[in-house]
């Protein structure tokens, strides 16, 4: 094989070799540390989406690179077929960390999804006495909870959706933040309620504030579970641990993902308190991978660094500021923003560019990000960054848009 130097090498040969799921930055990481990143051509980039969210506490954090590297000197896999000494101790510190009796630790966030599903329905059957064969999930317009052939058979993105099916059934989809229509849906043989506490894939989408609140009640009210999915908006994002307490409120089950695995090893989970948790018995649910000894050693480290509150306080701490810059170009090239903690979705004005065509610009200015649906760019950070540093992404997209709208 030739010699591979510039990022277009690396990029021709992955396009050659490796499928095409994805449509990236034309930009090859080689390294990367804290919120930087630097590529095969020594540029160096700002970190602007944190691997959506998956690098909360930046790239490599010492503290985390550390619990990696002593458990590998350890153990790394044990399956769940023995016990390891990492597990109980990742357990214990997770559930303490969101308030909950029992962790279900699994690897992908698609997977909690999909142990959370499969728990309600259970749990459906087994304690709320609904008939066999028909639980039903009352799910949102424009969700995003992974990509297994359950989960996309409740999506409405054709993207997502299109020629897997046939697709499982069992769900009902609402309007986002609708909760007549959420009360309209639920009926005797409801098992559970999934909802994202901010839709991060529609473009960090806010529901109106009162609406989990609402729907906590609701699902009370009508023996209901309530899954909060906190894969993207949980761990610090938006400046509490999880997003459901930005509005003091608690989901009966969180499935958790992204962070968890410090951007080491993916590290997911659902939490439950154990009379849910409880509908699981040995046998019925598992992973090789789940609760391995390595994950367990890197997810402890993380509930550790959330413990101190350090990170979600510099995430709220720095919200004002990221809304009051974003917010500035209003009507400049941009249409809307909404931003909570280091969150933030940016529709950018049709008629300027795409989401796309900002990315590249931006790119080309050191800073990474990523666009979704059409005209909408994501910024996340990571949740290290000084208000410097917050600074440089968004002069970087004022430029960006004032550069275009004198061309
Ligand atoms: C809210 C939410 N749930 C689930 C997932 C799926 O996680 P994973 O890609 O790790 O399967 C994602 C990924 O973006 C997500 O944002």
């Amino acid at each position: 094989m030739t010699e591979l130097s510039t990022n277009q090498d690396f990029i021709d040969l992955e396009d050659k070799v490796a499928a095409h799921n994805y449509s990236p930055l034309p930009v090859v990481v080689e390294h990367a540390e804290g919120i930087w990143v630097t590529d095969v051509e020594g540029n160096r980039y700002l970190d602007a989406l944190s691997g959506y969210s998956a690098l909360n506490f930046g790239h490599r954090h010492p503290a985390l690179v550390q619990a990696a590297k002593d458990q590998l000197d350890r153990s790394t896999l044990t399956s769940r077929a023995f016990h390891n000494d990492q597990l109980g101790p990742f357990c214990a510190k997770l559930a303490e960390l969101v308030g909950k009796d029992m962790i279900l630790p699994m690897n992908t966030g698609a997977e909690a999804v999909e142990t959370a599903l499969k728990i309600a329905r259970k749990w459906g059957y087994l304690v709320k006495g609904v008939p066999a064969e028909q639980a039903k999930i009352i799910v949102m317009d424009g969700n995003f909870h992974g990509r297994t052939t359950t989960i996309i058979s409740f999506s409405d993105d054709p993207e997502a959706r299109d020629h897997y099916g046939p697709y499982t059934q069992g769900f009902e989809s609402v309007p986002y933040g609708d909760l007549a229509a959420i009360e309209a849906a639920i009926d005797d043989h409801t098992v559970a309620v999934l909802v994202e506490p901010i839709q991060g894939e529609q473009g960090v989408k806010i529901p109106k504030e009162g609406f989990l609140p609402g729907l906590r009640e609701l699902c009370t009210a009508k023996n209901v579970l309530m899954i909060a999915d906190e894969i993207q908006a949980g761990l610090g994002r938006v400046g509490t641990t999880l997003a459901c307490q930005y509005e003091g409120v608690e989901a009966d089950l969180y499935t958790l993902g992204k962070a968890l695995g410090g951007g080491i090893v993916p590290v997911s989970a659902v939490a439950a308190d154990a009379e849910v948790m409880n509908v699981i018995t040995p046998g019925t649910h598992g992973s090789t991978f789940g609760g391995n000894p390595l994950a367990a050693a890197v997810g402890l480290a993380v509930c550790e660094l959330l413990e101190t509150g350090e990170h979600q306080q510099n995430a709220a701490n720095l919200e004002g500021q990221f809304r009051e810059a974003l917010e500035a170009l209003i009507g400049q090239g941009v249409d809307e923003v909404r931003v909570r903690g280091l969150w933030a979705g940016i529709d950018i004005s049709t008629d300027l560019m795409t989401g796309k065509e900002a990315c590249k610009k931006l790119a080309k200015k050191g800073v990474l990000a990523k666009d979704t649906h059409g005209s909408t760019i994501r910024l996340a950070p990571p949740l290290t960054i000084t208000s410097e540093e917050l600074k440089i992404i968004t002069d970087a997209l004022t430029e960006v848009v004032t550069e275009a709208k004198q061309a």
